[in-house]
């Protein structure tokens, strides 16, 4: 054996603490997958598509990598053959483990991606408008922030801000941008009066044009060209915390076995494709994904 493709979802991130999409606590809770997760969607209300992707990039600050993670890193730094982990997942743990040999088909949370030039870029921090009314600072005693008609008019007081990496951004690369007025508070910090709030590509400085670079339903997956070669040539496939329920990574099973591979589940429960599959191991990703890594390494 030396060709594997290994397919992960949610449920490989469950135990790091992000929610599944269609557990009991999944993200789609109160919110219609297509209000939030359709090009039409981010049409029709922007700020809250916006708002919903905030607070998951939000979210990665406060998760680790699991197991599941750690023992995938190790098979792509042992295995001498070919490897593919392929993710349906936009977080950030399968690269914050160590594995290198990755692709995000459905995207990545750190990502943006500017409707106005194209480009795609990493991106930390919020990229709604809305979001920003966590970091407007207490208005301090004896100061009024400045209108919008007083800052056209007093360009000089005009700053750009430095935040902590997980406020509006300011990474070299894309980020949300605050305009506002230094002030100094009765601490002694200078602060800065947020009036106005947009997201800015760093590419074209297109304004309030960057959006999530995820792929929502209706949208092709990234790599799809890459992932068909691998799954005609794998000897091993296996899924990981998926439940088969979206194409077209549902699917790949179908095209790993038709093609001679032996394929292989490991979820909390019988995926929907369960019977596509040649062995299903029932259990948690972080316990039975290093048992399995074990058994390929030693083979
Ligand atoms: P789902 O939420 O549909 O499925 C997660 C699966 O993981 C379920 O079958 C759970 O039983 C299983 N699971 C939960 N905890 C587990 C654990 N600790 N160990 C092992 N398995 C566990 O998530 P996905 O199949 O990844 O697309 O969803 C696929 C796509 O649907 C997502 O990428 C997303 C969504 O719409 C986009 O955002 C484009």
């Amino acid at each position: 054996m030396r060709n594997i493709v290994v397919l992960t979802g949610a449920g490989v991130s469950a135990e790091s603490g992000v929610a599944t999409f269609r557990g009991p606590d999944g993200l789609w809770e109160g919110h219609r997958v297509e209000d939030v997760a359709t090009p039409h969607a981010f049409e029709r209300d922007p700020a809250l598509v916006h708002a919903f992707y905030d607070a998951r990039r939000a979210k990665l600050g406060t998760v680790e990598p699991n197991g599941a993670h750690a023992a995938l890193a190790r098979l792509d730094a042992e295995w001498p053959g070919e490897l593919l982990i392929v993710t349906q997942n936009v977080d950030d743990l399968h690269e914050r483990a160590g594995t290198k040999r990755l692709l995000h088909m459905h995207g990545e949370l750190k990502k943006g991606w500017c409707l106005a030039c194209g480009e795609r870029f990493p991106w930390d921090g919020p990229m709604g408008e809305n979001s920003l009314n966590a970091v407007r600072p207490e208005p301090v005693e004896g100061l009024s922030f400045f209108s919008n008609e007083q800052r056209k008019s007093s360009p000089s007081t005009m700053t750009k801000t430095d935040h902590p990496p997980d406020g509006p951004g300011l990474s070299s690369s894309g980020r949300t941008d605050v305009r506002g007025t230094s002030v100094r508070t009765s601490s002694g910090r200078t602060e800065v009066g947020i009036c106005e709030a947009v997201n800015i590509c760093p590419s074209c400085n297109a304004v309030g044009r960057v959006r999530p670079d995820i792929v929502w339903f209706g949208e092709m997956p990234y790599a799809m060209e890459r992932i068909d070669e691998a799954l005609m040539r794998c000897d091993l496939f296996v899924s990981i915390g998926t439940s088969g329920a979206v194409y077209p990574a549902a699917g790949f099973v179908q095209t790993a076995r038709y093609c001679g591979a032996h394929c292989v589940e490991i979820n909390l429960e019988p995926s929907l494709g369960s019977y596509f599959f040649h062995e299903s191991r029932i259990g948690k990703a972080g316990e039975l994904v290093p048992q399995w890594v074990d058994e390929v390494l030693a083979a």
